[in-house]
């Protein structure tokens, strides 16, 4: 007989989960899917506004949520996040990395090394900082489940997003050698790799709708997703129904890098 759980939704019950980048997007939807496959889940984001909206959101659904301000670029305010949610909660089982920024479509030599600093403290530095204090705390819980959102740019390049690309393929890296560093642990590491999906970040990228049918056209399903259609995938990559997958990148795109 099978011992696998069925696929659908899975069942985080008991699980204590930090979502970074919670107040928006993806973050927002993957923390109202994880909540309402059972886990308590802590939205954390710079935006406290938002990430409180979220929450709020969530627990009216009748979920257990709350919000916390936390810029993942200090490593103290993440230590302090997590030491918080672990006296709270008693424990931190789940994490879902996803707070990440982009920034104007520049090429290499036009970019500011500012800029490229500013990208490489949240997308790269923000994912280290958070592992660097949630694993420990897995470690003291038992086990726990980590995911990272990188990006198509952390496995193929694109034009006019050098820093960004080199951030999510430092993602990337940093995802496979930590599932190495704690696959014996009972810690597993994995990345989600998202095409195009309809969020601030991505609309901000691009100049107008029109740049979005360019990427409906070059995209084989014909459309850029929605961060629900993230979500899913998230809470499969965070349960037990994905128990021997640590190391691997998910690619969420469309079938844009399929081809
Ligand atoms: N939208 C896309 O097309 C796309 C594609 C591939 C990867 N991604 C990645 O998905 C992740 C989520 O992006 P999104 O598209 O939902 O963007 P979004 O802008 O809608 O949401 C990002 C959230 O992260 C928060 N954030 C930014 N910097 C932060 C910091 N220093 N500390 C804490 N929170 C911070 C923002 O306040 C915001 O709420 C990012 O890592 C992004 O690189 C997005």
């Amino acid at each position: 007989m099978s011992h696998l759980p069925l696929i659908g939704h899975p069942d985080l019950s008991a699980k204590v989960c930090l979502v970074t980048g919670a107040g928006a997007g993806i973050g927002a939807s993957a923390a109202q899917y994880l909540a309402d496959c059972g886990a308590t889940v802590i939205l954390a984001d710079r935006d406290l506004a938002s990430s409180v909206a979220v929450a709020e959101r969530i627990v009216d659904r009748g979920g257990e949520a709350s919000a916390i301000l936390l810029d993942v670029t200090v490593d103290s305010e993440v230590g302090d996040a997590v030491e918080r949610i672990e006296r709270e909660y008693g424990g931190l089982h789940l994490a879902f990395n996803n707070a990440g920024v982009n920034g104007p479509a520049l090429m290499l030599h036009e970019q500011d090394p500012k800029e490229v600093d500013r990208i490489f403290g949240v997308n790269f530095f923000g994912v280290y900082y958070s592992m660097r204090h949630q694993i420990p705390a897995m470690l003291r819980a038992g086990g726990g489940a980590i995911v990272n959102t990188a990006s198509v740019g952390g496995i193929i390049g694109a034009q006019g997003i050098s820093s960004y690309c080199a951030s999510k393929h430092a993602v990337v890296g940093l995802t496979k050698s930590a599932a190495a560093d704690y696959g014996r642990l009972g810690v597993r590491v994995n990345a989600l790799a998202p095409g195009s999906v309809r969020t601030t970040l991505l609309t901000d990228w691009l100049d107008d709708e029109s740049a979005v049918e360019k990427m409906n056209e070059v995209t084989p399903q014909g459309r850029i997703a929605e961060p629900d259609e993230m979500a899913g995938i998230v809470g499969w990559m965070l349960s037990d129904a994905s128990s021997f997958m640590t190391g691997s990148v998910v690619t969420a795109d469309g079938g844009f890098t399929a081809v």
